[in-house]
């Protein structure tokens, strides 16, 4: 498993006005967008292409079309909507898959409530969307749903993450790699990722 902490410039910025403690839920929402489309870039980069020829404006044209598996996008709900349409906007035909998990307050673990793969999910590359990877659990439930399911090529896109979740990730399904804005500090005991941004659902939903 490789874990990718996409240095760019203009995800450092982004990350810098979304830490803001008075940010408004629109601005939130925006560059949680923002930012999952520049992951998104990084995250394709390895994507086969294929030779094609087409026919131009002045005759046959040699082009490339990607090839192989095709994407699936896996939002985990709620708060892995907030990233979900700055993926299809640079993957405007990925599939979507969705998965709500909740935490149970005794265990702490996750439990899944809803589960709605697309057809044909051992053909996809899933790209798990999360803004927070903080203890794994939830990372790692959405993997054993998946791999479950039958889909082999799975990655996960967060925007911020602790050390101690892609460890986990990593002992449990070493054949993930993750794409990340910023690998933070550390947890806070309330399982808060610190510095971190809050609580990601409620600033995407503007709820409390
Ligand atoms: N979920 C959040 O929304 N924020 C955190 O810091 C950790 C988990």
């Amino acid at each position: 498993m490789a874990v990718f902490e996409v240095n760019h410039p203009l995800v450092k910025h982004k990350l810098g006005l979304i830490r803001q403690h008075d940010i408004s839920t629109k601005d939130f929402r925006e560059l949680a967008s923002e930012i999952a489309r520049l992951l998104t870039y990084e995250a394709t980069k390895d994507l086969e292409t294929e030779p094609e020829t087409i026919t131009g404006w002045n005759g046959p044209v040699k082009v490339e079309r990607i090839k192989g598996k095709k994407i699936t996008v896996v939002p985990i709900l709620r708060a892995g909507l907030g990233m979900m349409d700055g993926v299809l906007d640079l993957i405007p035909s990925a599939r979507v898959s969705v998965v709500g998990l909740y935490r149970n307050e005794e265990t702490l673990e996750p439990v899944a409530y809803y589960e709605k793969f697309t057809s044909n999910i051992n053909d996809r590359t899933a790209l798990i969307l999360d803004p927070m990877l903080a203890t794994g659990g939830s990372l790692v439930a959405c993997i054993n749903m998946l791999k479950k399911a039958g889909c082999t090529s799975i990655r996960g896109l967060f925007l911020v993450a602790v050390p101690e979740g892609i460890e986990r990730v990593q002992k449990e399904h070493p054949d993930v790699d993750i794409y990340v804005a910023s690998i933070d500090e550390k947890l806070n005991e309330n399982g808060y990722i610190l510095p971190g941004l809050g609580d990601a659902g409620d600033k995407i939903f503007g709820t409390k």
